[in-house]
């Protein structure tokens, strides 16, 4: 695992740039989504970097890692309407090669993981981190081995994301979420951390032990991680 710490503005920069040198490499290579307030920086570097013809999107696909039950993507706190908002409607990819897990129909979750083995598998996977060290929306306690499927949320998790929403009674109490299995197919991951209230779950994540209570610490294991970090949540390492 590489681990890279710098300011927010520069890990952007810097994630951003694994992107220019896979697209290069892989024009039409499969991008794993992620959500949060963490990757908006990335993003915002991914529609400079577009806009300025130094990375182009239009042979690329994308699937991301989660989606709340309930929500379709016309809801403006679903991770559709965000993806679109804040990535897609402004790159050139193909629309109709983005993929969100559906929040509405939920009946065959694990169809999603047949649609990215078909599609030829997760280039370089996006991730943020949730303050239990959840992935997607891998709950603390879900199973290395699982595959995408519907979760309930925990409270931390709803109470996280509340700031999102009118207020608690309206964030949905389950998502569907790629498993940490899903995940860990990818071929790379980048995960990234920014401010001060991550510190605490970063060092578990990197200096502890290998445990399905905290389901970030399952990428020790991955062969292809780089792991970026501002100052503030490094600050316990
Ligand atoms: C959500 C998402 C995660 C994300 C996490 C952290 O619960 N499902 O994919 O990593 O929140 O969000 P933030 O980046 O806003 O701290």
């Amino acid at each position: 695992m590489k681990v890279i710490i710098d300011s927010a503005e520069n890990i952007a920069a810097m994630a951003a740039q694994q992107y220019v040198n896979l697209l290069k490499r892989k024009p039409n290579a499969i991008l794993g989504g992620a959500t949060g307030s963490t990757p908006l920086g990335l993003y915002a570097e991914l529609v400079r970097l577009n806009k300025a013809g130094e990375i182009s999107f239009k042979d690329a696909s994308s699937f991301n890692l989660d989606e709340y039950v309930g929500l379709d993507g016309s809801h403006d706190q679903s991770y559709r309407y965000f993806m679109d908002h804040n990535l897609f409607d402004h790159i050139d990819i193909d629309k109709s090669r983005t993929r969100v897990p559906s929040g509405i129909d939920t009946s065959d979750p694990a169809a999603y993981d047949k649609e990215i083995a078909a599609a030829g598998g997760v280039d370089l996977q996006l991730l943020g981190i949730g303050n239990n060290g959840h992935i997607g929306f891998n709950e603390p306690g879900t199973p290395f081995g699982s595959l995408t499927h519907i979760v309930e949320l925990t409270e931390s998790t709803r109470e996280a994301n509340k700031r999102f929403f009118a207020s608690i009674d309206e964030v949905p109490t389950h998502a569907v979420t790629m498993g940490v299995k899903t995940v860990m197919q990818a071929r790379s991951i980048i995960l990234m951390a920014i401010g001060p209230a991550k510190a605490p779950i970063m060092k578990a994540m990197l200096q502890g032990p290998v445990t399905e209570n905290v389901p970030a610490s399952v990428l020790q294991l991955h062969p292809d991680v780089t792991v970026y970090m501002d100052y503030e949540a490094a600050k316990l390492l």
